[in-house]
C-alpha cells in the first residue's frame, strides 16, 4: 500500500465574480521515507496542493490519504513547513520548538528532551535561550525544521524552505534536511523553484504546469545522485545532464501554455 496517495484532486478558488479551477486531476502516490519534489511557474497551484495535503483546505473533489486513512483536518501527523519560519518573535527558541508539543497535547519531560536533542543536531545548542530576533535567517530555519520535527510528523511537507536565504546557507541546510529525514526515514514533500534543489534533494521530481494546475511529468532523479548528499550530487556529471533535460522541459511546457 502506498504511503499517501492523492485520487483525482480539483481545486477551485471563488472571487465575487468568478470561479478559477486552480488544480485539475491531481493523481500521486508516494511510498513511506520517499521524498518527492514539485516544480513549477509561480502561481501554477504548488502551496494549494500542499495546504490540500495538510488537510488545512478541503478539495472541491478527489481524495487525499495517509496510510489509507482519509485526510480531511489538520493533525500531528502531518508537518508543515513554510517559506518563513513563523517563528513565535517573543518566545525564547526552546518555547518556540515546543509550540507544537503543547498545541497538540504531547509536551512531556520526554518530548522536552527529544526537541532539545534535535536542536542540537542542528547546530542550535547554544540559541535555546535566545529569541528569533537574535538569530540569522538560516539559524531561524534550523530552528523552524525543529519545531515541525519535534512532533514526530509522518510526513513533511515542507513549502519553499530554503528560498529566502543565501546560496551557501540554503547548501548547508539541503544537507541538513537530507540528513536528518534519511535518519528519520521520514517522508517529504518539497515545493521549490530551484531545480538544482529538486534534484539534490529528491527521488522523485513533479514538473506541475499552470492553468490549471496540473502534473505535466514526473521525473525520476538517477540512483547515483540520490545516494549521495546535495553538494556531492552537484559534482556529479549526471546532474548536469539532469538539470539540462527539466531545464528544456520546463521551457517546452512554457511554450506550450503560450
Ligand atoms: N485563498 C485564495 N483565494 C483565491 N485565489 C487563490 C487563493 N490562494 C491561491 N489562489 C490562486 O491560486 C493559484 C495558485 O496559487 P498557489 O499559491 O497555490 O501557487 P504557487 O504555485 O504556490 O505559487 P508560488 O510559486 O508563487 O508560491 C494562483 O492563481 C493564486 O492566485
Ligand atoms: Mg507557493
Amino acid at each position: 500500500m502506498s504511503f499517501l496517495t492523492i485520487q483525482n484532486v480539483y481545486h477551485c478558488f471563488f472571487t465575487e465574480k468568478e470561479a478559477s479551477l486552480t488544480l485539475a486531476n491531481i493523481e500521486l502516490e508516494m511510498q513511506e521515507g520517499e521524498f518527492i519534489s514539485f516544480l513549477g511557474p509561480s502561481g501554477c497551484g504548488k502551496t494549494t496542493l500542499l495546504s490540500i495535503i495538510a488537510g488545512l483546505l478541503q478539495p472541491l473533489e478527489g481524495r487525499v490519504e495517509i496510510e489509507g486513512e482519509a485526510v480531511t483536518e489538520p493533525s500531528s501527523a502531518i508537518g508543515y513547513m513554510l517559506q518563513q519560519d513563523y517563528l513565535f518573535p517573543w518566545k525564547t527558541i526552546e518555547e518556540n520548538i515546543v509550540t507544537g508539543l503543547r498545541i497538540t497535547g504531547t509536551y512531556s519531560r520526554e518530548t522536552r528532551q527529544y526537541a532539545l536533542k534535535l536542536l542540537e543536531q542542528v547546530g542550535l545548542a547554544d540559541s535555546v535561550q535566545l529569541y528569533p530576533r537574535q538569530l540569522s535567517g538560516g539559524m531561524r530555519q534550523r530552528a523552524a525544521l525543529v519545531r515541525t520535527l519535534a512532533t514526530n510528523p509522518k510526513i513533511l511537507l515542507l513549502d519553499e524552505p530554503f528560498s529566502a536565504l543565501d546560496y551557501q546557507t540554503k547548501i548547508k541546510l539541503e544537507e541538513l534536511v537530507c540528513s536528518l529525514l534519511k535518519e528519520f526515514h521520514k517522508t517529504s514533500i518539497l515545493v521549490t523553484h530551484d531545480i538544482e534543489e529538486a534534484i539534490a534533494m529528491s527521488d522523485r521530481i513533479f514538473l506541475l504546469r499552470a492553468k490549471p494546475g496540473h502534473i505535466a511529468k514526473v521525473i525520476a532523479v538517477p540512483e547515483e545522485i540520490r545516494n549521495m548528499s546535495p553538494i556531492q550530487a552537484r559534482q556529479h556529471p549526471a546532474f548536469t545532464k539532469l538539470f539540462q533535460l527539466i531545464w528544456k522541459e520546463l521551457e517546452s511546457l512554457e511554450v506550450q501554455k503560450s
